[in-house]
């Protein structure tokens, strides 16, 4: 195991202590997607009769989340989901995040804006002063993709298909390269506002509240001030 993985197992750890105060109860925790959630998933399964749900941001993790026989419901079915548990591909000083290099961005914006409490969780390599390093990925409607590409350069970047990927919604990823993203809240406002963007991956308006990151000195916690 690489020191990156293993600083993600022990962030997948350390987040069990953010979700532990519902075990028992009937709450639906929210789980997220990528290498580091699949950890945190495999953290879960050793208190698999203590969970009464969880809700998923793709398939994904549904699969993984139902291997280990823990229930995943559906979103409509719960009116409320105390704490989300997901990582990030770059993540600021303010919290705010670009998320979306594993393609589940949309889900993953509806089950943060549910939830009371996001907390994310990292290796020390995600963590940086200024977004943007890390492509930003772009859930769209297929027949605006040249539209948005025109649009998309005018912004300063340069959009590139994720080529024959598509999402768990059908949609395609415009991944937007060499953006500087010194204003993401704004950003992301003027993004969404595009006709044909489904979701942009980044995570400003709905930040993370925590963030558990891991460092070869151990997890640090952070909160959103
Ligand atoms: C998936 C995501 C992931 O949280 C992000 O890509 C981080 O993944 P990993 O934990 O594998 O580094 O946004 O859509």
């Amino acid at each position: 195991m690489s020191i990156q993985d293993e600083l993600k197992r022990a962030v997948a750890r350390a987040a069990l202590g953010q979700v532990a105060p519902w075990f028992g109860t009937n709450a639906a925790i929210g789980v997220g997607t990528g290498s580091t959630a699949d950890l945190f998933i495999d953290e879960l399964a050793a208190h698999r009769g203590s969970i009464a749900a969880t809700v998923a941001s793709s398939d994904r993790s549904a699969a993984r989340l139902r291997s280990h026989g823990i229930r995943v419901v559906d979103l409509n079915e719960v009116e409320s989901v105390p704490v989300y548990v997901d990582g990030a591909d770059e993540i600021d000083a303010s919290l705010a995040m670009i998320k979306g290099g594993g393609g589940a961005l949309t889900r993953e914006k509806i089950v943060a804006a549910v939830a009371q409490t996001f907390v994310c969780i990292a290796d020390a390599s995600k963590k940086v002063e200024v977004l943007g390093r890390f492509p930003l990925p772009i859930e769209i409607i297929p027949m605006a993709r040249s539209f948005l590409v025109r649009e998309l350069s005018r912004l300063g970047g340069e959009p590139r298909l994720r080529d024959g990927y598509l999402t768990d919604n059908g949609n395609q990823i415009l991944d937007v390269h060499g953006l500087r993203i010194t204003h993401p809240r704004s950003l992301e406002e003027q993004i969404n506002q595009l006709p044909g963007v489904v979701t942009v991956g980044l995570f400003a308006a709905r930040g993370a509240d925590i963030l558990l990151l891991g460092s070869p000195d151990g997890v640090q916690e952070s909160r959103r001030k």
